[in-house]
């Protein structure tokens, strides 16, 4: 029985609440279609797959989400700018989308099966393993030309050495599930980054979706907080509602001095009782208020 008062003592334990030992219904159809019609599993053969490459993933950096099975969980297709970023990419050549803390890139091999050309698709994660077994998890190693690339976002040197290149090279930067798992002030850098990579073209967005929660009181609500550590980073998780997000943008902007406007639209769907009573025993982030929070920003 998985312990609810949170033992992170050892992180890559299967007795946490957040890995789940059955598949049950934690798989979309959406991804098993992608493992089938993309990845061409059988499938006969796709649970067997997926409880495989999620032992791999787990012992290369136990992240809730894979041992939810959410490293598979397509967002972005559910994204309200969804057609207008598939628009964007199919209509204008050489645009180029980047998945900010990709993991295994899911939502790249779903938009290259949507038709997107892969090699106008990039993604980054701190964890490189993620990114190396992605090809085993999507059977695509001769195929998918888009550019994976391990960088952590804090890097000091992030624009001369990892991402050298990369300013300004962006039309849509999506970041899913990302951005919660910092600070205020982290999301601040973060976004200040994304900023830097983001095209200076009107159109240019950034979106995506994260846990939040109401009421300007991220900080405390994260529980993660005091537990989790990435190497030596902290989470303190800040979770944010639609005060919060579009107030940090605001001081983003103003600390880059971009030039011309945003647009920015946010929306939280706070957990109803019913399921906060279901989650409060299986998810890593649980609580009043805590809810899907989801958003876009875009250069007008
Ligand atoms: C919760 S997972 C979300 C993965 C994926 N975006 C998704 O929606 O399924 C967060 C990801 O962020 C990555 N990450 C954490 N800290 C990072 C950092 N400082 N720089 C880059 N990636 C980081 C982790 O390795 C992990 O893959």
């Amino acid at each position: 029985m998985a312990d609810t008062n949170i033992v992170l003592d050892d992180k890559f334990s299967k007795e946490l609440r957040w890995y789940y030992k059955s598949l049950d219904s934690h798989i979309s159809p959406a991804s098993r279609k992608l493992l089938e019609e993309y990845s061409h599993i059988p499938a006969v053969d796709v649970d067997s797959h997926i409880y495989k490459m999620r032992d791999i993933l787990w012992s290369q950096a136990p992240y809730p989400c894979i041992g939810e099975f959410k490293f598979l969980t397509l967002n972005l297709p559910k994204h309200p700018l969804y057609t207008q970023v598939l628009t964007l990419l199919r209509e204008t050549p050489h645009t180029k989308l980047l998945d900010l803390g990709c993991a295994v890139a899911q939502e790249l091999r779903s938009l290259t099966h949507a038709g997107i050309p892969s090699s106008n698709l990039y993604g980054s994660d701190l964890n490189s393993s993620y990114l190396t077994t992605s090809y085993a998890l999507f059977n695509d190693a001769e195929t998918f030309k888009g550019t994976l690339f391990p960088a952590d976002i804090f890097s000091p040197e992030l624009f001369t050495k990892e991402f050298k290149g990369w300013e300004g090279m962006f039309r849509v930067i999506h970041a899913g599930l990302f951005l919660h798992l910092f600070s205020w002030e982290q999301q601040i850098e973060v976004c200040s980054r994304i900023i830097k990579m983001l095209s200076p073209e009107k159109g240019s967005i950034f979106l995506g979706e994260m846990v939040g929660c109401q009421g300007s009181n991220g900080h405390a609500r994260g529980r993660g907080a005091k537990f989790w550590k990435v190497g030596t980073q902290e989470m303190k998780n800040f979770l944010h509602d639609e005060v919060t997000f579009p107030k940090m943008w605001e001081e983003v902007a103003e600390k880059m001095g971009t030039v011309g406007g945003w647009k920015v639209e946010s929306k939280l769907k706070v957990r109803g009782e019913d399921v906060r009573a279901e989650k409060e025993k299986t998810s890593f982030f649980a609580g009043e208020g805590i809810g899907w929070f989801t958003f876009s920003v875009e250069r007008v």
